[in-house]
């Protein structure tokens, strides 16, 4: 009879798959390829706005963003997080146009990983592997996500933007002058 530790074992799939991580780290090599972190983290490479980049209101609820303190927004195309606690959920905003403001939530419906904004598109894109897609205004294009997101009415005042922490009932109008809330 053969002593069980001479006995041979093939590694399991998932052994084999810990040990090829280990590796990996060891030798300080990312498995992912392009992408590939955030679908596994969930969190995209959206920067996230500094605290003296805006402020927080309560009556009516809004929040006023300092154009001249967040590069990320002075420019058609740039996106920005807001990550604060005091706001009802984390917010997405991007400029599609210079000038021209959106703020929707940032957790994607289908499974709450976090949408990036894609200029060329003209939409928001989450990161996840499943890829959901939403317009401008929110509504639900593409992918396993059932809802549209949240979205947050904006008004440019000056240097600053305006955002009501209200969702908007209905279709976010993109005309910077809007005074609807
Ligand atoms: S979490 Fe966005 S598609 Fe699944």
């Amino acid at each position: 009879m053969r002593h069980p530790r001479a006995e041979r074992r093939e590694p399991s799939r998932r052994e084999f798959l810990h040990a090829g991580a280990v590796c990996a780290a060891a030798a300080g090599t990312c498995l992912c390829g392009a992408g590939g972190c955030k679908m596994i983290s969930g969190v995209g490479a959206t920067p996230a706005l500094a605290g003296e980049c805006y402020t927080l209101h309560a009556a009516p609820r809004h929040l006023e963003v300092h154009l001249a303190r967040a590069a990320e927004l002075a420019r058609a195309g740039g996106s920005a997080k807001l990550l604060d606690r005091q706001l009802p959920e984390p917010l997405i905003l991007a400029s599609p146009q210079l000038g021209r403001y959106v703020a929707v939530s940032l957790g994607c419906t289908h499974g709450g990983r976090e949408l990036e904004y894609d200029h060329e598109g003209q939409r928001f894109r989450c990161v996840s592997f499943g890829g959901s897609e939403f317009a401008l205004d929110g509504a639900r294009l593409a992918g396993p996500a059932e809802r549209a997101l949240n979205a947050y009415p904006t008004r440019l005042d000056g240097n600053r933007l305006v955002v009501a922490l209200d969702p908007a009932r209905d279709k976010l109008t993109l005309d910077a002058d809007s005074e609807r809330w």
